[in-house]
């Protein structure tokens, strides 16, 4: 299996837990309480003792492939190739702060939407973090845009894959939003 099928394998894997963690962060539309709710309901799914270290290791996984596949298609040719190594690089970037942060602040803090919230609710942190976690929600969406969009090559771009990356903004500013109480 080539390293490209292994890295969209594993795409598929991790999007079964991106897709609940979104979700789960889409939550704050209905208020933080909501949103604790529903973390407490999906831990058992993801912080099982079984399932984590897998998913951990599988976000490693896909780091190490991704800068691997950046490293050998080399310069990227045109806007689309861009975004997707842009992303990716970014979503890296991301990952390897994001990861740590919430482990680490383990067992002695709760990793709960308090947690993610005091991060963007003081200056000068939020300087810093508002950004970074805008900028992720957009990555991803745009990694994945630029999935679809080579999925169709050389035909032109569909209208999902030109939206999708401004979905991910605007959720992203959702969720920045939400971690500042703006919905309760
Ligand atoms: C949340 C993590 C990630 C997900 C869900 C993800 C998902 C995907 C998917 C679905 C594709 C399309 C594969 C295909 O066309 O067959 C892709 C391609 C790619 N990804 Fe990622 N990715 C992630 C992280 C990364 C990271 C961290 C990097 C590197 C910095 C990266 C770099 C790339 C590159 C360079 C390609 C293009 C491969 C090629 O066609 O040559 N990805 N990614
Ligand atoms: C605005 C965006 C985001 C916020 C506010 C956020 C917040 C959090 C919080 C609070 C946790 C701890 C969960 C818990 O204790 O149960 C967590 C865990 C995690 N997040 Fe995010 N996250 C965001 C985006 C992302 C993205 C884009 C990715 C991946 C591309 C990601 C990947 C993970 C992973 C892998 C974990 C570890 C799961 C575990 O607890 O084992 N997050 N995040």
């Amino acid at each position: 299996m080539t390293l490209r099928r292994l890295h969209r394998l594993n795409a598929l894997l991790l999007g079964l837990f991106l897709a609940l963690h979104l979700a789960n962060h889409a939550a704050l539309l209905a208020g933080q309480a909501a949103h604790s709710g529903m973390m407490a309901a999906l831990r058992p799914l993801y912080r099982n003792p079984l399932v984590e270290p897998l998913l951990i290791a599988l976000f490693a996984a896909q780091i190490a492939l991704g800068l691997t596949l950046v490293w050998r298609r080399g310069r990227p040719v045109g806007g689309w190739a861009l975004a997707q190594l842009a992303s990716g690089l970014y979503l890296a970037f991301f990952l390897l702060q994001h990861l740590p942060a919430v482990l680490l602040a383990r067992p002695a803090t709760d990793t709960d939407i308090a947690f993610a919230a005091a991060t963007v609710e003081s200056l000068p942190k939020a300087l810093y973090f508002a950004p970074y976690y805008v900028l992720a929600v957009a990555a991803l969406a745009t990694h994945l845009a630029a999935a679809l969009r080579f999925a169709r090559w050389p035909a032109p771009p569909g209208r999902l894959a030109r939206t999708l990356p401004w979905i991910g903004a605007a959720f992203g500013l959702v969720i920045l939003a939400g971690l500042l109480g703006v919905f309760g």
